[in-house]
């Protein structure tokens, strides 16, 4: 039985974390802080927390004095280390929240776990896995190899730089000061409970209200597509089997561009207006309802500045020494997860509302259709 604290639970990729722990290690005991910014939601872990499977702590990584009352509290021996700000577009119009959470959050837990392993004895039990991104490796030209645990950083966004400096200061703390750390980096991820500022899922509710879906570019962007809860089982067999100071990259083996992957999407919804006349009733702005195709909706608009050409991932070091590889084919993912956003309206639309529309006002109001 371990005493886990996970940072960011209340994220897209946290929530399904907290979801898979609890299925594959009920006897542990979870610790959820999460400073509960825009991107978070706790709707769907409020049985978790009522019935006390989790505790669930509001706070943000960056209180020095909260951390070590939590460590001392609840004697965490795993940290799965998740709370960042994740988004590209935010972090090339307010880079300094990244900075902020990124890199001083990350110092300021890690400094909270080592003070408080050394002082109980137990860092020799202890595990800190930092979740992290293939955005540190910079882009791939279409032919290059995949990213390696190898590869050299170049980070190109002020998101990737902060997510590359706070992989650097966690891989620090192992030489210098002992600490059983553990990084992956992992390609984009897709399923339920995405934030809809993120491509697959703003692309979704964008067809379903018959709003134009604004491709950033020519829409030849390539990028490495993982199911969340792939990516949830690698985590979670990291943090377990993995060898202490390594590296983990955990990619979905699904390159995709952004102009096939986004006329995808619209085909899975055409399909399943088609065979569903009540979709009609709920989405009626959707041009499906009319029997017309969704992609007419698909338009070009002005690039992002720095945007990184293709992302791919070498996951061999991932499957041969943990075993772990992906099962979740991706046109079925991407079905299942079209489907959760129909069956999730009012999830959405609560998250749409209020700030959220000031930010798609303020990213998407200044680029042009090209
Ligand atoms: P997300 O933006 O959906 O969630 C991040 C969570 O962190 C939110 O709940 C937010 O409230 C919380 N948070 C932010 N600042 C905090 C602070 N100072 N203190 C405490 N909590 C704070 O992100 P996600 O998509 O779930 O990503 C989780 C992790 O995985 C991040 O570290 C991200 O860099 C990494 N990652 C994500 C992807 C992806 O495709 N989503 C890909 C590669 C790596
Ligand atoms: P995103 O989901 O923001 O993830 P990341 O930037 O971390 O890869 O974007 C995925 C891809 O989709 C990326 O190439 C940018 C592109 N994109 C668009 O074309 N239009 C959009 O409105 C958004 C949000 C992203």
């Amino acid at each position: 039985m371990q005493s886990v604290l996970i940072t960011g639970g209340a994220g897209f990729i946290g929530q399904n974390l907290v979801h898979a722990w609890c299925a594959a290690r009920p006897d542990d005991r979870l610790t959820v802080v999460d400073a509960m910014t825009y991107a978070a939601n706790i709707r769907s872990l409020e049985s978790l927390i009522a019935d006390r499977s989790i505790l669930f702590v509001r706070g943000d990584i960056r209180d020095a004095a909260l951390m070590r009352r939590l460590f001392d509290e609840h004697k965490f021996t795993r940290v799965a280390h998740l709370a960042a700000e994740s988004h590209v577009d935010r972090s090339i119009v307010d880079p300094e929240a990244f900075l902020q959470t990124n890199v001083l959050g990350t110092f300021t837990l890690l400094k909270a776990a080592l003070d408080a392993w050394r002082s109980w004895g137990t860092i020799d039990r202890a595990r800190f896995l930092h979740v992290s991104t293939d955005e540190v490796y910079g882009s791939l030209g279409p032919n290059d190899p995949a990213f390696s645990e190898s590869s050299p950083y170049r980070p190109n966004s002020p998101y990737a730089a902060s997510k590359a400096a706070s992989d650097h200061l966690v891989r620090s703390f192992v030489p210098t000061y002992g600490l059983p750390v553990l990084i992956t980096n992992c390609s984009n991820n897709y399923g339920p409970y995405q934030h809809p500022e993120k491509l697959i899922p703003l692309m979704i509710i964008h067809v379903l209200e018959g709003k134009p879906l604004p491709v950033y570019g020519d829409g030849s962007n390539v990028r490495d597509w993982l199911h969340v809860s792939d990516h949830c089982d690698a985590l979670i067999n990291v943090i377990e089997q993995g060898r202490s100071g390594e590296t983990y990259n955990v990619g979905g083996g699904n390159e995709r561009n952004n102009r096939d992957l986004v006329g995808l999407i619209c085909d899975t919804i055409d399909r399943a207006f088609a065979a569903d006349p009540n979709l009609s009733a709920r989405f009626p702005s959707c041009p499906a309802t009319a029997g017309r195709s969704t992609r007419t909706l698909i338009g070009y608009v002005t690039d992002r500045p720095g945007h990184d050409h293709r992302y791919a991932i070498n996951a061999t070091k991932l499957a041969t020494e943990l075993g772990s590889r992906c099962r979740v084919d991706f046109e079925s993912g991407l079905g299942q997860t079209v489907r959760w956003y129909l069956d999730h309206e009012e999830w959405w639309r609560d998250v749409t509302s209020g700030a959220y529309k000031a930010w798609i006002d303020k990213n998407y109001g200044y680029r042009i259709v090209i």
